[in-house]
């Protein structure tokens, strides 16, 4: 574990993401306070609003390594640190990335879904290590320190808020400075498009009209992230209609289908072919093999 740091990356930097000016400001003064002190931060928001960016985006900002730990998936205490194993009868202990990474200074740790974790119980350890104290016993390892600087960040889906029933969760919560992450105005949501995908100007106002009318449409407004309008404009800059960008991106029902397909066909006149063409699906230079 000497050198481990080595293999940690900072992460590059998204020449192409927005942030709130008042957050980046707040995160300026997080980023100094870690110098005094031990924080984690919490970031919460919508589905693909930027939570993950977000934390990344910061660690490239600062020149610090980071590494991302899906907490959501953890069934069991211990998962994060280590594992007793089984190896020709012998029973030993294997220690896991996190024991290393957490060990790093200046590193970011970059916990996943904080709030999906299938047991609480699996986030007893982390509570140790999220404390002042900094610090956990590993009967295995003996005391392991978290090295100076380092920041925790979780990222937690909005709505899906800790069940606070949990005295373990209410706890873990209170130890979090916190960022609320909204979706950015439609002006910069036009702005990402346009730069991440290079579609037109014009494309990308074609797309957020029709994605802005399904967010508020007022039978079934669907929530549509950034992550899904990028979708449907990279779908769009490989040439795909409007229409074809926007069934090949979504998770919606064939019912709001239907009457999206409407509403396209009305807005932009881009509608579906006739009949449904079937055709073979090889390769045109495909030469069957012979048939003995
Ligand atoms: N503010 C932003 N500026 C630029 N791109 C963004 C922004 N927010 C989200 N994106 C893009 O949307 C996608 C989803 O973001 P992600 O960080 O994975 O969301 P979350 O973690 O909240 O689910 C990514 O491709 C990301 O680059
Ligand atoms: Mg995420």
């Amino acid at each position: 574990m000497v050198d481990f740091a080595k293999h940690l990356k900072v992460p590059s930097l998204d020449p192409y993401f927005f942030v709130m000016e008042e957050d980046r400001v707040n995160m300026e003064r997080l980023e100094k306070l870690s110098e005094k002190h031990p924080i984690n931060i919490l970031v919460t928001g919508n589905q693909g609003c930027g939570k993950s960016s977000l934390v990344r985006q910061f660690a490239g900002y600062y020149s610090r390594p980071m590494a991302t730990f899906q907490v959501g998936l953890l069934l069991e205490a211990g998962q994060l640190f280590g594992q007793q194993r089984l190896k020709d009868g012998e029973t030993f202990y294997q220690s896991f990335l996190f024991s290393n990474v957490i060990r790093v200074p200046g590193c970011v740790v970059h916990l996943e879904e904080i709030n999906r974790s299938e047991n609480p119980h699996a986030l007893n350890e982390l509570f140790s290590v999220l404390s002042e104290e900094r610090s956990i016993w590993i009967d295995e390892f003996g005391l392991v320190e978290v090295a100076p600087r380092v920041i925790f960040f979780a990222t937690m889906n909005e709505g899906a808020e800790f069940s606070g029933t949990d005295e373990l969760d209410a706890a873990l919560k209170d130890r979090f400075y916190r960022i609320r992450l909204e979706y950015p105005p439609m002006s910069v949501e036009k702005e990402i498009l346009v730069l991440k995908t290079g579609i037109s100007p014009s494309v990308a106002d074609e797309i957020l009209n029709v994605v802005n009318k399904l967010r508020r449409n007022k039978q079934a407004p669907i929530d549509i992230s950034i992550r899904h309008s990028l979708m449907i404009a990279e779908l769009s800059a490989m040439g795909a209609p409007l229409r074809e960008a926007i069934i090949y991106s979504l998770q919606i029902s064939m019912n709001v289908l239907e009457s999206l397909l409407l509403s396209i066909h009305v807005e932009t006149g881009d509608t579906k072919e006739e009949s449904n063409h079937y055709e073979r699906y090889v390769p045109p230079d495909y030469v069957p093999s012979q048939r003995g």
